[in-house]
């Protein structure tokens, strides 16, 4: 491979890597029942979403990262072919950050292969044009590609200024006073040769060690800036407003299931029963199994599996958790599912 001419090395198809292994705290209790990235997000776990941006941008094989619950990713996904790509599985064992999940995860890539490697965070939903993303980054000969994007508050974020030809000057993880709206929206294009350089075994940040480091060493890092629809899922209520977009089209994804609901845009699973005297409206989904009784109305929200939704019950960006009864007496955001804030 290392004979191959850079007019070889550009035809290689990107491969990727996905950073599924969180902990997912700021969603429990949902996620003490599943990883966060397996959350029903567009009425399927949200990686699906993810794997089928990544395959309509040509890669091939991408690699799952995964730590907390690893076992729940395999028996859905299973080796890609379902979904037309090859899916390898890395396990840490004790969480390797996300530095040191890449690392791991490169294990499971063609040790030889030049391919750009994807990165994606595992809880990002966006339309943004990943394919320019990997162009830009063989176009430049980049060590490093950050999709970046703007926000109106940065500070729960990685910070990062760029110079007017778009290298990036700076990373600043979760600032108190940021020094731009700009920020690392969660998908990398990386050189291999970089990734490799990440110390194994480790747990190793790239957010707080690696881009600082490639920075200060004079490496070439550049931002990839685009301002389509953008969203991290790490809070019940930005999960439970991207079902809601998906559904509703502000985003679109080949994974969303079909609206199916009589009673306005939302979807209701086969094996689900919904009086006929209830509203399923504005981007809803309704699980399988679920029950909602008659005169309910869900709105905007996410009803999870065998959950069940007594008369009279009314319910606006919430996710239910599987398996809830909700009464009209119920707080929601108290007992069983989360109001959106
Ligand atoms: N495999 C593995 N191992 N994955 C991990 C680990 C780990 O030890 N720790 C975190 N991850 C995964 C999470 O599952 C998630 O998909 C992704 O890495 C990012 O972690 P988050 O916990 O969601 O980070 P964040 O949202 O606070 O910040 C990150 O995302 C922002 C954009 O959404 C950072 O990358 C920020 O710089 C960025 O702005
Ligand atoms: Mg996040």
């Amino acid at each position: 491979m290392d004979s191959l001419n850079k007019a070889d090395q550009i035809a290689e198809s990107p491969v990727g890597i996905l950073l599924v292994g969180g902990r997912g705290t700021r969603l429990a209790p949902l996620t003490d029942l599943a990883p966060k990235p397996m959350l029903p997000v567009g009425g399927v776990p949200f990686t699906l979403h993810q794997i089928l941006q990544a395959k309509a941008a040509g890669i091939e094989h991408i690699v799952l990262a995964t730590s907390y619950l690893a076992e729940v990713f395999e028996p859905f996904f299973g080796d890609g072919s379902r979904f037309g790509l090859q899916i390898s599985y890395a396990v840490e064992k004790d969480a390797l950050g996300t530095g040191g999940g890449i690392r791991n995860a490169a294990k499971f890539l063609a040790a030889s292969s030049h391919a750009p490697v994807v990165i994606f965070n595992g809880d990002v939903l966006s339309a943004h044009d990943l394919t320019a993303q990997i162009q830009f980054h063989r176009a430049r000969d980049a060590d490093l590609t950050l999709y970046l994007t703007k926000v109106k508050d940065a500070r729960a974020y990685g910070v990062v200024p760029t110079d007017s030809d778009l290298w990036v000057t700076d990373f600043l993880e979760k600032m108190e006073n940021p020094i731009t709206d700009q920020i690392n929206a969660g998908c990398y294009v990386f050189k291999r040769s970089v990734i490799d350089q990440i110390p194994e075994g480790q747990v190793v940040s790239v957010e707080r060690e690696t881009f600082p480091t490639l920075l200060k060493s004079g490496r070439r890092v550049q931002g990839f800036i685009d301002g389509s629809y953008w969203r991290d899922l790490g809070t019940p209520a930005a999960l439970i407003a991207a079902s809601a977009d998906l559904l509703q089209g502000v985003i679109n994804s080949p994974a969303t299931v079909e609206c199916n609901s009589p009673t306005g845009v939302g979807f209701i699973d086969n094996s689900a029963i919904v009086s006929e005297n209830s509203l399923v409206n504005e981007g809803s989904v309704v699980l399988a199994g679920a029950v909602i009784e008659d005169g309910c109305v869900i709105s905007g929200s996410i009803v999870g599996q065998a959950a069940q939704i007594r008369a009279g019950v009314k319910i606006k960006g919430a996710f239910i958790a599987p398996g809830s009864i909700i009464t009209p007496s119920n707080s929601i955001g108290e007992i069983l599912g989360f109001a959106a804030k």
